[in-house]
């Protein structure tokens, strides 16, 4: 009888982050906003592609998350998943579209679930959305909750420095975890807290705590694309590891390309017909 290994896992879903989280295996997660980009990162074995509104940034050259709309992240969402085969692809719902009310917000999930075929939905808040939360969860659509740093509040906060470090705003965070593990999230993200508040919150809870600027003791880790790949160069946070300088490397080609072309090298006769 063979014994099924971990790799051979098909398509990844919440019950497998879940289960993850149990038997100590970090979630390792990444945005994604296209087809081509998604589909490398599918075959690099990540687990979770995350169709971020920090499109709204990396993609639109906004400078906050919220002028992008529902329609543009369905069209990344829809992009990405065409690409991905083996990761759970989660979308943000942005902002705008799930705040106001619970039944505005049902509409947006169902919307981006049956117009891209992701898997499950990100939504920034804690008690304050409880109710658009639960109306989601009713028609069975996967939440994975955000605190800490939520971008879409930027306004409120003033700053994206550390969030949670005054003891107000760290109970008012465990105490929306726990709701949020309560009502029925799969899992959370949390960003930019203190490290030893994140492996708190990850310690209490039993659905996956993933992590961006929050420290290696939850149970996994979440970074932007093109700040972890070097393309986006303006952005170097601390808890920024940059893993390649993919942003040199296209200027380098295409100064090679533009030069090339200048000087008649290209095409040669091979590159013709
Ligand atoms: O939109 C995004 O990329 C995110 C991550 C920073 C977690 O929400």
């Amino acid at each position: 009888m063979s014994v099924a290994k971990e790799d051979s896992v098909k398509k990844v879903t919440t019950r497998h982050l879940v289960e993850m989280k149990q038997r100590g295996e970090k979630v390792s997660m990444l945005t994604a906003y296209d087809y081509s980009m998604a589909k490398l990162i599918d075959q690099a074995g990540i687990d979770v592609i995350l169709v971020g509104d920090s499109a709204s940034n990396v993609m639109a050259g906004n400078q906050t998350t919220l002028p992008i709309t529902l329609d543009q992240m369905i069209y990344h969402a829809t992009s990405v998943v065409k690409g991905v085969n083996h990761a759970l692809v989660v979308v943000d719902l942005p902002f705008g579209t799930y705040q106001g009310n619970p039944l505005e917000a049902l509409a947006s999930a169902v919307r981006v679930m049956r117009e891209t075929g992701a898997d499950c939905l990100k939504l920034e808040g804690g008690s304050e959305i409880r109710e658009s939360i639960e109306r989601i969860l009713c028609a069975g659509i996967p939440v994975m909750g955000h605190l800490g740093l939520t971008p879409q509040s930027i306004h409120k906060f003033g700053t994206y420095s550390v969030r949670a470090r005054e003891e107000a705003e760290s109970r008012k965070l465990v105490e929306d975890a726990h709701l949020l593990e309560e009502i029925g999230c799969c899992s959370l993200v949390l960003e930019k807290i203190p490290a030893a508040l994140a492996a708190r919150v990850a310690s209490e809870l039993t659905i996956p705590v993933i992590g961006i600027g929050a420290g290696g003791g939850v149970d996994g880790q979440v970074l932007v694309m093109h700040d972890m790949l070097g393309i986006n160069q303006g952005f170097s946070p601390k808890f920024l590891r940059r893993y390649a300088n993919i942003g040199d490397e296209i200027v380098r080609a295409v100064q090679a390309y533009v030069g090339d072309v200048k000087s008649r090298d290209f095409p040669n006769e091979t590159e013709q017909y």
